[in-house]
Formats: C-alpha cells, sequence, structure tokens
C-alpha cells in the first residue's frame, strides 16, 4: 500500500484518492488554502483521513504567518477555511481543537512553536493509525464471540473505510484486514458505493494489494445476497457517531442496515473515539453534505442522463442507533454509545 498521507521538508504529500486505482500519485500542499481545497475535491477523503490532513493544514496556516503579532486572527482563518471544507466528518473539528489546544500551550512557552505544532499533527497521525489497529484486534475478536461455531465469515462493507480513508489500516477494513490474518474471514462483498465510487475504486484497491479474497456489487445487490444467506456481517465506519448512538456515513449505509436488520445479520460501525460526537445528542443534528450534482448525472465524465435531469446529491445518510449491533472503537466493542462517554 503506498503511503497515504505524509509531510516532508515544508511539503503535505496526500496520495491522490481521486485517480485510484488507474494511477498513483501525489498531489503536493504547501498552504492551509491548498490543504482546504485537496479535502474538499476528496484528493484525500475519509473522516479520519480528513482529520489528519487538516491537523498539517493547520501548522502549514501557522508557518505561513509572518507577522506573529496577529497570529490569533490568523489561526482563526486558517481554522475556519479548513473547517468549512467538508462539514459532515467531525474529526476535522476534533483535529482542529487538538492543535489549536497546541498552539494555546506552545505559545505560553519557550521554544520552537511551528515546530511543536507539526509535532502534533505527527502524534494525530500516528494515534489515528494506532486507535485503527486496536479497532481491528477487537473487532475480529467480536466476530469470534458472535459467530462461535462458524470457521470463517463473510462480511459485507460499504464505502472505504480503508487506509485510504485513515492515514493506514482502517476502521471497518481494519477489522477485515485483522480478521483476514487471523484466519477467520471467507470473503469481503464490498459494495461499489455509487456516485463516487470509493468501494469499487478504493475499497477493491486495498483488498486485491493484501490478496484478502472480495466481490465487488453494486449497491443495489446487497439485499439479494443476503437473502442469498451469503453474507454474516456487515462492518461499515463512521463519519460522525452522535450521543446517542445515531451513525453518518456514505450514503447508502442507512440502506444496507435496514437490509441487515430485516435478514438478522449483524450490523457494526468501526470506528475511533475521534468520530464520536457527544455534544450533538441525535443524528438529526448532524449536517448532511450535499454535493454537486454533476457526481450523480456522470460516470467516468460521460453524462447518463438527458440533459437537462434534476437530481439530489447527499454524501451521507444517518444510521439510527437501533439498528447496529455494537460500535468497534479503540477502547473495545460495545453495544451503547454510553459506555464510552
Ligand atoms: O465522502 P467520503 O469518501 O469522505 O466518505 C467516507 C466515508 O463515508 C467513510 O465510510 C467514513 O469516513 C469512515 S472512514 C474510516
Amino acid at each position: 500500500m503506498p503511503e497515504v498521507i505524509y509531510f516532508d521538508r515544508g511539503t503535505l504529500f496526500l496520495l491522490d484518492q481521486r485517480a485510484l486505482p488507474r494511477k498513483v500519485r501525489y498531489v503536493k500542499i504547501k498552504t492551509h488554502r491548498r490543504a482546504a481545497w485537496a479535502i474538499k475535491d476528496m484528493v484525500v477523503r475519509g473522516a479520519p483521513a480528513i482529520g489528519i490532513a487538516a491537523a498539517y493544514g493547520y501548522y502549514l496556516g501557522y508557518a505561513a504567518c509572518r507577522d506573529k503579532g496577529s497570529v490569533k486572527e490568523h489561526m482563526r482563518e486558517v481554522r475556519e477555511d479548513l473547517l468549512s471544507s467538508r462539514p459532515t466528518a467531525v474529526n476535522l473539528r476534533w483535529a482542529l481543537d487538538r492543535m489549536e489546544e497546541e498552539l494555546e500551550k506552545l505559545s505560553g512557552r519557550e521554544g520552537d512553536t511551528g515546530a511543536g505544532l507539526l509535532k502534533a499533527a505527527d502524534r494525530i497521525k500516528e494515534s489515528e493509525i494506532e486507535a485503527n489497529m486496536k479497532i481491528g484486534e477487537h473487532g475480529a475478536r467480536l466476530l469470534r464471540q458472535t459467530f462461535p461455531g462458524k470457521k470463517k465469515v463473510n462480511i459485507l462493507t460499504h464505502c472505504n473505510a480503508g487506509a485510504l480513508a485513515t492515514g493506514g489500516w482502517g476502521t471497518a477494513l481494519g477489522v477485515i484486514r485483522t480478521a483476514f490474518r487471523e484466519g477467520m474471514l471467507e470473503s469481503v462483498y464490498a459494495d461499489e458505493t455509487r456516485p463516487r465510487l470509493q468501494g469499487a475504486r478504493l475499497t477493491c484497491y486495498e483488498l486485491f494489494n493484501e490478496g484478502i479474497p472480495f466481490r465487488m456489487i453494486c449497491d443495489n445487490m446487497s439485499g439479494f445476497f443476503m437473502r442469498q444467506g451469503g453474507i454474516d456481517a456487515v462492518v461499515v465506519g463512521a463519519d460522525r457517531i452522535a450521543k446517542n448512538g445515531d451513525v453518518a456515513n456514505k450514503i447508502g449505509t442507512y440502506m444496507v442496515a435496514v437490509l441487515a436488520a430485516r435478514h438478522n445479520i449483524p450490523f457494526f460501525v468501526a470506528a475511533p473515539l475521534s468520530t464520536f460526537d457527544f455534544d450533538t445528542p441525535s443524528g438529526d443534528g448532524i449536517e448532511i453534505e450535499y454535493r454537486d450534482d454533476s457526481e450523480v448525472l456522470n460516470i467516468g465524465g460521460k453524462a447518463i442522463c438527458p440533459a437537462g435531469t434534476c437530481t439530489k446529491n447527499p454524501a451521507f445518510d444517518v444510521t439510527p442507533s437501533e439498528l447496529v449491533a455494537a460500535y468497534i472503537t479503540e477502547k473495545g466493542a460495545v453495544r451503547k454509545t454510553d459506555e464510552l462517554q
């Protein structure tokens, strides 16, 4: 797997996820505004990964501030530019809050504030990857407990919650990776995930690179395979989990959760604590990003509908907590979010 996000000599390098799997190329970022653009344009995507990119963007914003007398005002603008790039994933705000706290701490001390901020961004990246590894272990244990008599399981996942979405290893795909290494995985059903095809392009890319057996299926096929008995469990990631456990994730997740409930298939959500938003009481309070209609009306740059066709393009939906069998976090798997507060 190529490195997803790294920082080298004043430049942030982002693996261009818009070009995968056809091309492996990097976009170089030297300013916070360009980092905000890269998040908005989905060069980098996935909740933890955009948090990490925003943290480096925040550092770049600080490094560019020439007049240290007006640093507070300047950094308020930097934060706002980054925060407004995508509204749904709470990891963006979480990472910027960490960076802001760090700036506050460093400002009162002797020493190189910029270097301290860069270290803080590195720490955010490292801690997200460590959390993913633990999520993988807890998730594999949960699967073992859920299917005690079964040797191997088939898992369906939606969108991409892998290394590409997190900086390394993955949340939902982290569980799948660990289960595979522990010999418990039969195969993965990867939803294609219209309209941006994160499942087809990115999840399949990761699974293929790792030699994990998988099938890509169109989004409208999951009910068919669930009814056939081919799917044992669903594991997805999340962009924001409200206090009551409602889960905002890629559009189509809700549909999969309802189908899973209909077929008595456990629906698991794998996410680090940075994705939990205890300030938002329920999913009703989560802002859902709407993206450009052209993403829906075109495939591979070609129009698929008659000219003038109208559509809507919500990028996320909310799955009510009652459909979630467990939340798999770095602290362990829990049935209710109360156990984490
Ligand atoms: O629009 P995207 O590609 O950023 O959406 C990503 C998802 O919905 C992922 O499932 C979510 O961020 C979890 S990533 C660990």
